[in-house]
Formats: structure tokens, C-alpha cells, sequence
């Protein structure tokens, strides 16, 4: 069987056995295309189909590729860590803008590091710092972090809790759905402790901008991640822990998709 047949034969949307045949073949878009007359191997068949069955079972792309491509790089991902979100692109964009010169900066909840080494990688000046709870999910910040040649200091923190030191900048992409969402069931595949904080959604962020006073020079920033329907909840939260400046980002869909706040001191 050639390539152009199989193509035609798949159970999957174009999109994703195009990305698939791509990865198997270890073709470009372009030879996808110009070589759809290469004959697949039995291997190469049974690949596809394997990946075929599992990604019709619901298991995300990603999982099966093992890594997913964020700000440009390809970040390995395994079920330990939340698979990066293109919105998250945003925060990066907004933490790079904020970022004075040889600023210290952390991300909370690092996952695959997606945060931390993007902003690392865009500006060598920066000092960063990434904490997750979860030891396989820093194993795997740390193996991206190598694999992609950022100087990125990991640490096994719940939270800020074993932090030390202050920061022109926090941000945190924490886990923020709420423990009945509908939503939870579509993404049975990713680390439900990376989902959701198991209440209203709000649990996490409420502790991070508690703690985050503490940890935040004077004019320091506090940027976090939360749901299209929490702005308001998150605002209010920044807000009674005296953030200034307080202002929620919208996403590419025009959702409400993260919200910041300058630390002033008294
Ligand atoms: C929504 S994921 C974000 C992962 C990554 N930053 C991203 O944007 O793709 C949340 C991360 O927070 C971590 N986490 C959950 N509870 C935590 C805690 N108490 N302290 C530190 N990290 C925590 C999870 O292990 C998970 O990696």
C-alpha cells in the first residue's frame, strides 16, 4: 500500500494522519505530499494502525507522538504532564514583555517546562526558576530543559513552599477546572492533579496569590492562567490580596484567559 492510499483510507481527520504519517515516515509536509507514492512498509502499516486505534479511543496526539511543538520548540510530554495549550503562548508573550533586564522569574506548576524553557530560550538574561509537585513531570522539565539547552533551575515545591528568594515575576498555568466540569471527562488521558484542584477551580490560585506576596519584589508581577469563566473570581482574588494594576488578558478565541497584578509594596 502507498502513502496516498493509506491517506485516503484513515479513520482520522486529515490533520492528525497527516501528522501521524509524517512522524512514522519521518517525511516534512512537503514530502508528505511530492513522495505519496512511497510504499509503506508492514512496520510502517501496523504503526499507523496502532496509533489509529489508540487516537480513536480519544488518546491525545501528542501522547502517541510524544512530544508537542509550543513558542516554536517540540517539548517532549508524556501522561505525567499536561500537554502544552497554544493560549499558554500568550502568557510567555506577557511574561517577555513584563521581564525587566537579568530579571529572577519562576513559573509554579512547570509540567514539561513548557513556560519556564520558552522564556529561558527567548531572553538568556533571565534567571528562571520552575517548580512542580509532581517528580515525573520535573523529570520531564528537566530532560526538555537538556534536550533544549536552557538554563533552567528545577525545584520540588508545592507551590512556594520550598522557594527562596524574591522575583521580578511569578506566573503559574495551575490547575484551575472544576472538579464537576463536564470538561474532564474529554481529558481522561492528561494527570487529573494537573486539571483540577478537586473544588470550585479556584483553590490553587487563591494559595498562589496568597503566597506570592512574600515572594514578589516591589513592582513585581504575579501572572496566572485560569478558566474562560473566572476572570471576575480571579480579579477579585488578585484584588483582595492588594495587587495592583489588576487586568485579565483575553485568548485568540477572545476569551478571558489570564489575569496579572503588580505587587506594591506599602
Ligand atoms: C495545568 S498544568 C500546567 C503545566 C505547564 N505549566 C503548562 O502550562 O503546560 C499544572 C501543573 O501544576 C502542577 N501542580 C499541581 N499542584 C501543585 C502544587 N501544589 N505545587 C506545585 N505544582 C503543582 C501539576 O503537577 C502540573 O504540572
Amino acid at each position: 500500500m502507498n502513502l496516498r492510499s493509506l491517506m485516503a483510507e484513515s479513520l482520522l481527520p486529515r490533520l492528525e494522519t497527516r501528522i501521524l504519517l509524517q512522524h512514522i515516515m519521518g517525511f516534512s509536509q512537503a514530502q508528505l505530499i511530492s513522495r505519496d507514492d512511497t510504499c509503506v512498509t508492514a512496520e510502517q502499516l501496523k504503526c499507523f494502525l496502532d496509533y489509529q486505534q489508540r487516537a480513536l479511543l480519544g488518546e491525545p496526539i501528542a501522547y502517541l507522538l510524544g512530544y508537542k511543538e509550543f513558542y516554536g520548540r517540540n517539548f517532549q510530554v508524556t501522561p505525567a504532564t499536561l500537554i502544552p495549550r497554544p493560549e499558554t503562548e500568550l502568557l510567555v508573550d506577557k511574561v517577555l514583555e513584563l521581564a525587566p533586564s537579568d530579571a529572577r522569574i519562576i513559573d509554579l506548576g512547570t509540567g514539561s517546562g513548557c513556560i519556564a524553557i520558552s522564556c529561558k530560550l527567548e531572553r538568556s538574561d533571565l534567571q528562571v526558576v520552575a517548580v512542580d509537585v509532581s517528580p515525573d513531570a520535573l523529570h520531564v522539565a528537566t530532560n526538555n530543559a537538556c534536550q533544549l539547552s536552557a538554563a533552567v533551575e528545577f525545584i520540588s515545591s508545592n507551590w512556594l513552599n520550598s522557594v527562596s528568594g524574591k522575583f521580578a515575576i511569578i506566573v503559574s498555568n495551575p490547575p484551575y477546572i472544576e472538579h464537576d466540569d463536564q470538561h474532564l471527562a474529554n481529558l481522561r488521558y492528561e494527570p487529573i492533579s494537573a486539571l483540577t484542584d478537586f473544588g470550585d477551580g479556584l483553590e490553587h490560585i487563591r494559595i498562589i496569590c496568597a503566597q506570592s506576596q512574600k515572594y514578589l519584589q516591589n513592582n513585581g508581577w504575579l501572572l496566572i492562567e485560569h478558566g474562560y469563566n473566572q476572570g471576575l473570581s480571579v480579579r477579585e482574588i488578585f484584588n483582595s490580596n492588594n495587587f495592583s494594576s489588576v487586568e485579565t488578558i483575553r485568548d485568540y478565541a477572545n476569551l478571558e484567559r489570564f489575569t496579572l497584578g503588580c505587587y506594591l509594596k506599602n
